[in-house]
């Protein structure tokens, strides 16, 4: 693979449609606007939509359908990557795990929320270490970096298992809600033990 055009795969894999990734309990694939209804239902809960930094509560009507159409550009522009995440024995999408690219130094931050009905299976760590693997395997990146408010206990979970280190806490850094929080910041290199 090389690196020409600020250090963006070549050949570009944004021409083409997203890859679908699998694993033992779930299919990550693009979202379709027939994913809206169950978007909605998942993010108009304020314990998800709080623990994000740009998910809005209360949820507006049609912001699914905007969140779903924004997906499909950024896929094709080459600077988000985000994926629905499928339970493959229900074949219901519950949550999401997308990659925002810094292409030239080849970096990309993480995020992810799961509908709370399917909290505590395993899901939320399943997907992000296959788009991890995708991301360092076939995208070239180099790091993965994630951002949490302090007290979210559950997504520093999954960040650890998912072979994350904290790497400290940035005082006030993130505005939500009218209020300046502090976040921890976390990463991964390509190199790290796997
Ligand atoms: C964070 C989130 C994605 C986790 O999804 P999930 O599918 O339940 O995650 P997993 O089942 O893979 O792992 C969750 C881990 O957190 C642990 N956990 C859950 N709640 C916890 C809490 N309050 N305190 C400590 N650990 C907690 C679970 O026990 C599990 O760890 P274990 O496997 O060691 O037992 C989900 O809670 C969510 O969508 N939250 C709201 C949105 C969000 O926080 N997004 C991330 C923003 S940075």
């Amino acid at each position: 693979m090389c690196y020409a055009h600020g250090m963006r795969p070549s050949p570009s894999p944004f021409a083409g449609p997203m890859p679908v990734l699998s694993t033992d309990q779930l299919v990550l694939r693009a979202f379709v606007a027939s994913d809206a209804v169950a978007v909605e239902a998942a993010v108009s809960d304020a314990a998800v939509a709080e623990q994000t930094l740009s998910i809005p509560h209360p949820y507006p009507p049609g912001a699914a359908d905007d969140f779903i159409a924004a997906t499909q550009r950024e896929w094709s522009a080459g600077t988000v990557a985000t994926w629905a995440v499928v339970q493959q024995d229900v074949g219901a999408v519950v949550g999401a795990v997308m990659l925002r690219f810094a292409w030239p130094h080849r970096r990309a931050e993480i995020g992810y929320w799961i509908a709370r009905a399917a909290w505590g299976r395993g899901i939320a760590t399943e997907a992000v270490r296959v788009v991890l693997e995708y991301g360092f395997d076939r995208l070239g990146l180099h790091r993965v970096e994630a951002r949490r408010w302090v007290g979210n206990e559950a997504s520093g979970r999954v960040l650890t298992k998912a072979g994350f280190r904290d790497e400290g806490v940035l005082r006030g850094a993130l505005v939500r809600d009218g209020i300046a929080r502090d976040v921890i910041i976390s990463g991964r290199l390509r190199d790290d033990p796997r």
